[in-house]
């Protein structure tokens, strides 16, 4: 979800109004996708290396995060999302929003609808450092390592590779998302903004994956 600091800049306002108004693009892409049908989908909201940032940006950020699970959730329960945390629970994350997810986990963990997945203090290469960490705890033999002993330890195994990945506001890279998942998801960049990035972006964006030709490594299927 990118471009929330930007958007706010150019508009002569505080960094931080760009992230408020990003609120409202993440409840009408969770929205839609309840309306399409999208069973998973997976916002990146603060990344192990967002703690660089300013020291009010990065409380700004906590305890958004945090108002937004409290304001939502009741709301998220009624439309049968399922929510769900990636990251790392290290000390940096404050114990009250930690509590935060944990409530919010557990009252929507038997909802059957969309799992909608928050990624926060999440990094692609601490996920794997992780992974590795519990192999070796696991006292697992070299010989026996394969894709899917890393893969069932992945912060949420249940979670499927995602399909499409979309990065707003202009940059074209990755920035540590979900470095092991996305090996074969397709990858889509676009200009808008995230505060811009609504309903109308995100079918648009579902159009554009409809249209690419996925081979996993093979040769184009004839039909
Ligand atoms: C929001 O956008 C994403 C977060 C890390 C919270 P940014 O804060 O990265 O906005 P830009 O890239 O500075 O415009
Ligand atoms: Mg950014």
């Amino acid at each position: 979800m990118d471009g929330n600091g930007r958007w706010a800049q150019t508009r002569g306002l505080p960094r931080t109004e760009g992230h408020r108004a990003g609120e409202h693009s993440l409840f009408e892409v969770v929205e839609t996708c309840d309306d399409l049908g999208v069973e998973w989908l997976t916002v990146f909201a603060f990344s192990t290396e967002n703690w660089k940032r300013p020291k009010d940006e990065v409380s700004f950020l906590i305890n958004f995060n945090e108002e937004i699970l409290i304001r939502r959730r009741d709301e998220l329960h009624e439309k049968n999302v399922r929510v769900r945390f990636v990251g790392r629970r290290d000390w940096r994350v404050p114990k009250r929003l930690i509590r935060r997810m944990d409530e919010t986990l557990e009252l929507t963990q038997d909802n059957t609808g969309l799992t909608f997945t928050i990624a926060f203090n999440y990094g692609g290469r601490a996920e794997i450092v992780d992974a590795v960490r519990k192999i070796v705890a696991d006292g697992t033999p070299a010989d026996k390592i394969t894709e899917k002993t890393i893969a069932r330890r992945l912060y949420d195994p249940e979670m499927p590779d995602p399909d499409l990945v979309i990065r707003t506001s202009g940059e074209n890279r990755i920035s540590n998302f979900l470095l092991w998942e996305l090996a074969y998801s397709e990858l889509l960049f676009t200009d808008t903004p995230w505060p811009e990035f609504g309903r109308q972006s995100f079918i648009d964006a579902i159009h554009e994956f409809q249209s690419r030709d996925r081979r996993f490594g093979g040769v184009a299927s004839t039909g």
